[in-house]
């Protein structure tokens, strides 16, 4: 369990405001439009992106705009205790806010009556696979060529007690002590527009406010990592 002090120390002895190491490379999926795998520290994201092509079931067609639709899964063998297979309370949450933290940058007016879909799967989890999904998912958009205003980058800050901190761990998630953990979850284009934001536990707003700062900088990081993917992959 993460310590609390006066000087808050991390676990991983990072700073409070430095990310974990991040991997990052898109088509790494042959048969997909556009794919990347995202990696912050020992939390793994794939995904894969489908489309834009004719929505089936017919029903679901909007004639207005194309439709977004993502998968979000954890594969059984993520995390130490097995996860049950197939789709739970948790997964519908997280694959519905991953379509609102990806929908501004998409130009879905473009595809009336089709469909894009997005598979992500974590293939390991230490907290933070809902941002790790964003991220890889939004570089997946990219490599596919989907028309995109900007990417999407995505981090989560915490409040650990008092202070505040970057891409929490999952032993840092689990941090109990004095007014215990509060994880936000932020997603954001580069130049600062937020796209999703969740909040499980407590924040004043002056402190919501930090957090925000704390999180632009360090999507600013990420955002210059996706890129570097994506120009590799097309040079
Ligand atoms: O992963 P994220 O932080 O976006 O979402 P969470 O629901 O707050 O889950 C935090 C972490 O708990 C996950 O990243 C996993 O490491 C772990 N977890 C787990 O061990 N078993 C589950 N069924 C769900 C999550």
């Amino acid at each position: 369990m993460a310590k609390k002090t006066e000087n808050f120390e991390r676990p991983d002895g990072r700073k409070l405001n430095e990310l974990r190491p991040i991997k990052a490379r898109v088509g790494v999926i042959p048969n997909a439009d556009g794919s990347a795998i995202y990696q912050s520290g020992d939390t793994i994201a794939i995904a894969a992106v489908y489309g834009p092509k004719k929505m089936h079931p017919q029903h679901q067609q909007d004639p207005a705009k194309g439709v977004l639709r993502c998968s979000y899964n954890m594969m059984t063998f993520s995390v130490s205790d097995r996860i049950k297979p197939g789709t739970s309370r948790r997964s519908t949450e997280i694959s519905k806010i991953t379509e609102w933290a990806l929908e501004p940058v998409l130009m879905l007016d473009k595809f009336p009556g089709q469909v894009i879909d997005i598979f992500i799967h974590i293939i390991q989890a230490d907290a933070g696979t809902r941002c790790a999904g964003i991220n890889a998912a939004s570089m997946a958009l990219a490599h596919a060529g989907v028309p995109m205003k900007n990417l999407v980058c995505s981090v989560s800050v915490g409040k650990l007690d008092k202070t505040l901190v970057v891409d929490l761990t999952k032993e840092e998630e689990d941090f109990e002590e004095g007014e215990g953990p509060t994880d936000i979850p932020v997603s954001m284009t580069p130049d600062g527009k937020i796209t999703h934001l969740q909040l499980d536990g407590k924040i004043g707003p002056e402190q919501l406010k930090e957090v925000l700062d704390i999180g632009k900088k360090a999507i600013e990081e990420i955002y210059e990592i996706q890129k570097k993917a994506l120009k590799e992959a097309f040079n």
